[in-house]
């Protein structure tokens, strides 16, 4: 984020902080609980957003060098992922040209041939066919039209991303607009090293998940002994463009870093940027290096997900001490287990009531506009009616089933 930009907005949280006020949505919207629970509209999200746009795959780190591979299992489509002799990112899909079996079955490491463990074809890191055991008893094939069936597959600015269908197009023009295009690069997303790796499998919608991002109203109740110790509740930034959104949280060490020269100001010591990549994305760069969170539907049941918080090293954190790396570790796994322990636990709550059919709808206030645009951005893309901005006097309760 370019240096004037992130002293414009700790100046904002700075008058906000002195003021006693956040960021208004200027007014307040209900959502229908069956969001988070109607099959068919799960079945709509999962078809067009989750197999029918380009995914996160993880970010450059996770292919290193050429050799590297990871495999992926969360859109359905089994994947491998490759960075080629030549160093560019490959993507196919992870089944065997033969009778399908997967090909490539650890998380990720280095290889340059990939083995099925059937009958042992074999596959380079650009997907081509190079090894057919007995050839000559087998039948004559052509091999250049046997190679792993090839993903879309775009690296930038350190993200990359697939898509898992293999006619499908990428247009990251569009998925990160003008904006984030021109923002992410400042970050250097492309030098970040892969720490920790956390996974929960959670009771709840994808979206209820994906709310707990939303707002910092909660952190003085929810998290009052674990992140409200180091943030101001109820005190943040929001900005959007079309889909896509950007909050910056509010660290209490903003209290003394307002009192340094504006030159010395940082955003990730006086806040914590949270940036919203459409449909399921959240990535936090802070002093460190950045968490990526990731939310995949459950697609038996709309009242289940898969969240994955990964956490990304600062190389020149990486060269400090072993002891260092260590801390970072333990603080990247706490912070993974404050979602599971507490925000989650509220979203599977959310879910028991929604589950219930009992609440038919729910609030977002003005001081909760992320949860305004998930939810509108999700509505409007269904081709749904968007939430009306209601003003107080026009919240009444709705009636009950
Ligand atoms: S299924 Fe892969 S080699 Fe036979
Ligand atoms: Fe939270």
């Amino acid at each position: 984020m370019r240096h004037d930009e992130q002293v414009l907005l700790i100046k904002q949280l700075c008058a906000r902080l002195d003021a006693g006020t956040n960021v208004d949505a200027g007014g307040l919207r209900k959502l229908p609980t069956a969001c988070f629970t109607d099959p068919a509209l799960a079945e709509r999200e999962w078809r067009e957003w989750f197999v029918g746009l380009p995914q996160l795959l993880g970010m450059s780190g996770d292919l290193p060098e050429p050799g590297s591979f990871l495999t992926n299992d969360d859109l359905g489509v089994p994947i491998l992922a490759t960075r080629d002799d030549t160093g560019t990112f490959r993507a196919f899909v992870n089944s065997c040209r033969h009778r399908g079996v997967v090909v490539e079955t650890e998380a990720r490491g280095a290889k340059r041939r990939f083995s099925c463990p059937f009958h042992a074809w074999t596959y380079d890191s650009g997907g081509a066919l190079v090894g057919l055991p007995k050839g000559e008893h087998f039948g004559a094939i052509d091999k250049d039209c046997m190679g792993l069936v090839a993903l879309p597959a775009e690296e930038r600015h350190g993200l990359l991303f697939v898509h898992p269908d293999p006619a499908g197009t990428i247009d990251l023009d569009h998925l990160l607009g003008e904006w984030f295009n021109d923002e992410f690069p400042t970050w250097n997303f492309d030098a970040l090293e892969p720490l920790t790796r956390d996974a929960y499998a959670t009771a709840c919608n994808w979206k209820l998940a994906l709310d707990t991002f939303g707002e910092t109203y909660h952190f003085s109740v929810l998290h009052k002994d674990t992140l409200a110790n180091n943030f101001h509740g109820n005190v943040q930034c929001y900005d959007e463009d079309g889909h896509l959104h950007r909050m910056i949280l509010c660290k209490r060490s903003i209290d003394e870093m307002r009192h340094l020269p504006e030159e010395e100001w940082d955003i990730t010591v006086a806040g914590l940027p949270v940036y919203w990549l459409f449909p399921n994305v959240i990535l936090m760069p802070f002093e460190a290096g950045v968490f990526l969170v990731r939310m995949y539907p459950d697609r038996a049941d709309p009242g289940r997900h898969l969240s994955r918080i990964d956490f990304y090293l600062k190389p020149e954190i990486d060269t400090v001490t072993p002891e260092v790396r260590e801390f970072m570790e333990h603080i990247a796994h706490n912070f993974a287990e404050v979602i599971r322990d507490e925000d989650y636990v509220m979203s599977s709550s959310q879910q028991t009531s929604a589950d219930a059919g009992t609440l038919s709808e729910v609030v977002f206030g003005r001081n909760e506009p992320a949860l305004h645009h998930y939810h509108n951005t999700y509505r409007r893309l269904l081709g749904i009616d968007e939430l009306p901005l209601l003003d107080e006097a026009a919240v009444v309760a709705a009636p009950q089933n």
